[in-house]
């Protein structure tokens, strides 16, 4: 299988499976306890279908939207997501070049293994810095100063992962950071020697915006659970929130809402977005798809904050219809991480041309110019 064979998402997540030991492609691929909410986030968009109408003259669309105060050539985003240069050697600079080129959002992890000013340089295009509370106080302000200097466009605070979600392929693997080459997965890693030699022989693997304080997960190997569980703050609460907040100063979103009652508090402190997400199944297994639960928020705080619904997208019309559903925008970890994996910033150009050409192919066949035509009343919940 090659990259010209990849003609949807589930193509990239087979070549990626192809191409990564298998301790690395269950890290992107698995999710918490029994995966039920991972698989859930994209079964939720099969629960309502698309109602069109015809004859509209089409040959003109827009797909282009605002997304916290800057331009979108397309309402989706690309979540921000760890260890980019683990999946693949060109790591974090290839989603940011890849995002630029089709005029998107895209987020980078506080544990990105290139530093926000490389990112910064990398790309005009509007950047969003994805921030952990760390305990250690002095790491937190540093991320946020950083950002502050090299420009980023907006900050979101990650409110769903106080704990780690218990992620039994990564407990099976025994995956760390950085990867370590366990007795069991010898095989995997001698069997995909082209991700072997990326990884020993390039640029030494780091997590830069973390290291100035924490050698964990960049010197030394620790698995993520034990990342989270010691490095962040369970203290954190709408307090520390609200002071982020002010710290930053711009455009501020918070990642992991999913309770109406959280979206209004989200208005309350000041954000200007919140995803509805549950970290891509990857924390509380049982907990509710952001498609399911759009609805709900959108009733209780629409018009009042940006909703961008974060989770199980992997085609066009699961962006339309979370629009449809509300939303100002979806976005999505693994619809570009499988891509970046299996073949680099020509796999993620290729997933985002997928992406558009399914957008643009579904308000066509919906009858819809433009994204403000997407109302509530086209969607039948069965
Ligand atoms: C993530 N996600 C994530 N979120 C976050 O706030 N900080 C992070 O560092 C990461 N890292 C990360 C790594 C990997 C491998 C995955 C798959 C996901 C969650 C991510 O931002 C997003 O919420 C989910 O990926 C959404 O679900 P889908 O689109 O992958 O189904
Ligand atoms: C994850 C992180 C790092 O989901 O947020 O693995």
């Amino acid at each position: 299988m090659r990259l010209s064979d990849c003609h949807n998402i589930e193509d990239f997540r087979k070549l990626a499976k192809a191409r990564l030991p298998w301790p690395v492609f269950d890290y992107i691929d698995g999710a918490a306890d029994d995966e039920l909410t991972k698989a859930r986030n994209t079964a939720a968009f099969e629960t309502c279908d698309l109602v069109p109408d015809v004859l509209a003259g089409v040959a003109n669309i827009d797909t282009s939207c605002t997304i916290l105060g800057r331009k979108s050539a397309l309402p989706l985003m690309l979540s921000p997501t760890a260890l980019q240069r683990v999946f693949h050697w060109q790591g974090e600079l290839a989603v940011a070049r890849a995002a630029e080129k089709f005029g998107l959002w895209f987020g980078i992890s506080s544990l990105a293994t290139h530093s926000i000013e490389d990112i910064a340089a990398a790309t005009n295009g509007p950047k969003l810095f994805q921030l952990y509370v760390h305990k250690d106080r002095g790491l937190n302000t540093s991320m946020i100063e950083r950002c502050q200097q090299a420009g980023f466009d907006a900050m979101a605070l990650t409110v769903d992962t106080i704990v780690s979600g218990k992620r039994e392929r990564c407990l099976r693997s025994g995956f760390t950071t950085p990867p370590r080459f366990s007795p069991s997965a010898l095989w995997s890693y001698a069997t995909r020697p082209h991700w072997t030699f990326d990884y020993v022989l390039r640029e030494k693997f780091r997590l830069p915006n973390l290291d100035t304080h924490v050698s964990e997960g960049s010197g030394k190997p620790v698995s993520i659970a034990d990342y989270f569980n010691t490095m962040l703050d369970t203290a954190m609460d709408w307090d520390t929130a609200a002071r982020i907040r002010q710290d930053w100063g711009g455009k501020f979103a918070l990642k992991g809402v999913m309770s109406a009652g959280d979206a209004r508090r989200a208005v309350e402190i000041g954000a200007d977005a919140i995803l509805i997400s549950n970290h891509g199944g990857r924390q509380l297994d049982g907990s509710r798809a952001p498609f399911d639960q759009l609805r709900e928020i959108e009733d209780c705080v629409g018009g009042k904050i940006e909703i961008i619904c974060d989770g199980g997208v992997r085609r066009g019309t699961h962006v339309l219809k979370s629009l449809y559903a509300g939303a100002t925008a979806a976005s999505g970890g693994r619809l570009y991480l499988y891509a970046l994996a299996a073949a680099g910033q020509p796999g993620v150009e290729r997933a985002i041309a997928i992406l558009k050409d399914e957008i643009e192919r579904g308000m066509r066949l919906m009858g819809v110019t433009r994204l403000d035509q997407l109302t509530a009343d086209r969607l039948r919940w069965r």
